[in-house]
């Protein structure tokens, strides 16, 4: 069975989230299962990897867009060096600059990818068994291959989407049809919500399946998903919750690479203690005073904005009992909340960029990682940080709903139901609790190393639903 994931994300190539994590994980597990050949196709971009690696160029070809006529370069990585074929798709111009977002013209981005890779496939009679879509970049291609005459040879194909985020749905406005492959026009209802074009919602209507990365993530949808609630409704029938697993390989305590002191989970406790005062000590903070991280994206849905209150909230009320460090960026207006408590406060420390080995570090050293997300998908920080012996403080909502249970039902880790700065110092001080009755911190340490998300069984079930 030959796969193709389209994903503008993949871990190591280039990464802003956990899409990428997924996309650079998910089918590396599926190859390893019997009959199955999963590779993906990405758009290329200036990064380290692409200078590092050998590719071999394996089309050269053009489209149109719109009046434009586009060259398209399609380069395979050589040595399938990550476990998995890798595609990349080269446009001057439109697919070949430094980052995967953050450009006016995005629509154009990914119009001209998902129309370049589809004409690249056909032009070149591949015709796989399955093409799986990841969230709205790639949304568009389950309609095209039905629907436009150009992809006839890819028709039929069977297409899954994922949802990873569904706040996010691209839409565009109808004058974007004209930079569109042509299509037939009578169809264009598959493509339409409310006066839009929004590429989310084709992919639902569209695909064969759709799924989400976790089960209460898909429960949440059908009341609040911006705006799509009726057609995720409308749509079940085909609508099924996976939920994501780790790179085992990559997130291991005992070989991870970017950690001062490895561990398992029989030496965590004194390990992950010299990995924390080693931290500490180059920002400023007390070993001896549990440690609360946060690391992401300042964006709503992790609840970025409460934590400039949580910070000096949390800190007043314990009388300065904990340490707080927080790595991410994003919004200005925390940044520079954040910048200013980072100043005031000797328990608070503050990271601000993208930065993969302080993160790893930072699951290492930490006691608790909070996450106080009004949406989480799935959310993959909670299970690096419970594979690193680091007790969740989370929200209880979507994929944290799902991997995460509290301790007072037996599981190893915090949960707290509304996302505002009272409840979370609520759970926090109710961390800190934990933290000082002796031998818990130790045993949760120990459960949470043993979780099993590794990605073996969601990768079965990814394999199940394309057979089915
Ligand atoms: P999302 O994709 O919504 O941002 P996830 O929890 O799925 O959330 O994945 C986030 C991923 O990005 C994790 O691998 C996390 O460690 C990483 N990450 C987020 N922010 C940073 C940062 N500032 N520096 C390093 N890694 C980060
Ligand atoms: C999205 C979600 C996150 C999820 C990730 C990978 O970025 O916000 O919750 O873990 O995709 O599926």
């Amino acid at each position: 069975m030959v796969v193709y994931h389209l994903s503008t994300e993949c871990y190591p190539v280039a990464k802003v989230g956990g899409l990428a994590d997924v996309v650079g994980a998910l089918p590396k597990y599926q190859n390893k299962i019997k009959g199955v050949d999963a590779r993906v196709v990405m758009p290329w971009y200036n990064k380290p990897f692409v200078y590092d690696h050998e590719f071999e160029l394996v089309f050269d070809g053009f489209i149109h867009q719109g009046p434009n006529m586009l060259q398209v370069q399609v380069l395979k990585e050589k040595n399938d060096a990550l476990g998995f074929g890798l595609y990349m798709v080269k446009i001057p111009g439109l697919l070949d600059r430094d980052n995967p977002y953050g450009y006016q013209d995005e629509s154009f981005q990914f119009l001209a990818f998902q129309q370049g890779l589809l004409h690249w496939m056909c032009a070149m009679e591949i015709r796989p068994d399955i093409l799986h879509c990841h969230d709205y970049h790639t949304g568009l291609v389950p309609f095209m291959i039905e629907n436009c005459p150009e992809f006839i040879s890819l028709k039929g194909v069977k297409t899954i989407g994922t949802i990873h985020n569904g706040e996010y749905q691209g839409m565009m406005s109808w004058d974007m049809a004209n930079y569109m492959p042509s299509f037939d026009r009578y169809k264009w209802g598959l493509m339409d919500w409310n006066g839009l074009i929004n590429p989310l919602a084709s992919m639902i209507k569209c695909s064969h399946a759709f799924t989400t990365v976790s089960e209460g993530y898909l429960e949440e949808l059908f009341i609040s998903f911006r705006g799509l609630e009726s057609l995720v409704r409308q749509e079940f029938g085909k609508a099924y919750g996976i939920i994501n697993g780790i790179d085992t390989e990559v997130w291991n305590p005992e070989t991870d690479p970017m950690l001062d002191f490895n561990f398992t989970s029989k030496n965590a406790v004194a390990q992950k203690k010299k990995n924390k005062e080693k931290l500490c000590k180059e920002y400023g903070l007390k070993p001896e005073l549990p440690l609360f991280a946060f690391i992401g994206r300042f964006a709503t849905e992790k609840g970025a904005d409460l934590l400039p209150d949580v910070v000096w909230k949390s800190i007043k009320q314990s009388y300065g009992a904990l340490n707080i460090m927080i790595l991410g960026s994003g919004n200005t207006y925390i940044e520079n909340k954040l910048k200013e408590y980072d100043y005031t406060y000797t328990n608070f420390a503050l990271d601000l960029g993208y930065k993969e080995h302080l993160s790893h570090k930072i699951y290492a050293s930490a006691d608790f990682l909070l996450m106080p997300s009004r949406v989480e998908p799935c959310g993959l920080n909670q299970m690096y940080s419970m594979r690193y012996g680091t007790v969740p403080v989370v929200r209880y909502t979507g994929g944290l709903k799902d991997t995460v249970e509290d301790i007072s039902t037996g599981g190893a880790g915090l949960n707290f139901t509304y996302p505002g700065v009272d409840d979370i110092v609520h759970a926090m001080n109710r961390a800190l609790g934990v933290y000082n009755q002796k031998g818990m911190m130790e045993n949760l340490i120990h459960a949470n190393m043993n979780f099993d998300f590794a990605w073996e069984k969601s990768a079965e079930k990814y394999i199940a639903l394309y057979n089915s």
